[in-house]
């Protein structure tokens, strides 16, 4: 009897869903699928130095029985892929959501059980250069909710390209990369600009203040924060090239809607539930919802 390879379905072919499809290509084992609402020929990926070229000659072929899709869209972009989802999954595959923001499971409920469905938020800063070229800038981290389903995930990874970390405490996890990348993501979205911007002393104490805000809001809402997290990020802001952008700010460059819902948005309706006062991040979301105006109701 032949030898099955196991087929893997990759969902959104942007910045995380390249990043995905340049790791698991070091997989021999596995047979890869792409989909995107743009159809694509290649995907071009740079890593360590290396310029990482997948020749995409099947997109969008649903025929295709799926062990496992890879969901690699923004929050706000799942709404569109309803109908790709419905033709892919199938009673036995396994869903990943690789995502920022909270409650990754809710949206896919709708197409499998919940034992199927897993959560993932990753930590990969991408740029896209010219060309549809994306570049990972460093090791990506997948944080995973500690599980079976997670140590079958681990195991399509193969090598030391990116790292797999099981959590018992995934809600955490999630928040603490929420309150980093919407603090972030507003500051440069808002001023236009990079990292430089943190040179400022007032953007960076601007930076501290909203963080606070957001932390806050996670500890109400049962996240367990180390008193050093702010430290820490502060730490990690300023170890950015100045040249670092962030997905917020290239969107809307780009002229495409940012993800707000998922990161300002979510700190602020759950600061409403839980009573605390979000006053930057109500503004934040304020004029940001200006710029995604003309692509949504709001
Ligand atoms: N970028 C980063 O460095 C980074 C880092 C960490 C986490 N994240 C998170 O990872 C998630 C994905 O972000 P991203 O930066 O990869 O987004 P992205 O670059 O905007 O990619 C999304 C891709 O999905 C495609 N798409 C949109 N709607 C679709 C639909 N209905 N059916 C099929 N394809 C569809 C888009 O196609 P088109 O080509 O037609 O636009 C695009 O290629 C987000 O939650 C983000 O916050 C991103």
């Amino acid at each position: 009897m032949g030898f099955k390879r196991t087929k893997v379905g990759i969902l959104g072919i942007g910045a995380i869903g390249s990043a995905i499809s340049c790791l698991l290509k070091a997989n021999t084992s596995l047979d890869l699928h792409f989909y995107n609402r743009t159809p694509k020929g290649t995907i071009k990926v740079l890593y360590n130095g290396i310029e990482n070229e997948i020749l995409v000659d099947d997109i969008n072929n649903y025929n295709q029985e799926l062990d496992w899709l890879i969901i690699c869209l923004k929050e706000h972009q799942y709404n569109s892929a309803t109908s790709t989802l419905l033709k892919l999954v199938r009673p036995h595959t396994k869903l990943v959501s690789i995502r920022n923001g909270l409650y990754h499971k809710e949206p896919l409920l709708e197409y499998t059980k919940e034992e199927n469905i897993l959560e993932c938020i990753i930590d990969c800063p991408t740029q896209q250069k010219q060309d549809d070229i994306y570049q990972i800038l460093r090791k990506p981290i997948l944080t995973v909710p500690e599980s079976r389903l997670a140590r079958d995930f681990e195991n399509l990874f193969q090598g030391e390209n990116a790292t797999i970390k099981q959590t018992f405490d995934f809600k955490t996890a999630c928040w603490k990369k929420v309150c980093e990348s919407a603090t972030l993501g507003a500051i440069l979205c808002l001023s236009g600009e990079t990292c430089w911007v943190f040179q400022d002393d007032e953007l960076l104490e601007l930076y501290k203040t909203a963080l606070k805000e957001s932390i806050q809001v996670a500890i109400a809402d049962g996240a367990k924060i180390e008193v050093d997290f702010i430290d820490k990020m502060i730490a990690k802001l300023l170890s950015y090239p100045p040249e670092k952008s962030s997905s917020m700010l290239t969107d809307r460059l780009n002229g495409k809607p940012i993800e707000l819902d998922a990161k300002n948005g979510v700190i602020v309706e759950r600061g409403k539930q839980n009573c605390i006062a979000t006053p930057i991040n109500d503004l934040f979301v304020k004029l940001l919802k200006k710029t995604n105006k003309k692509y949504f109701i709001l």
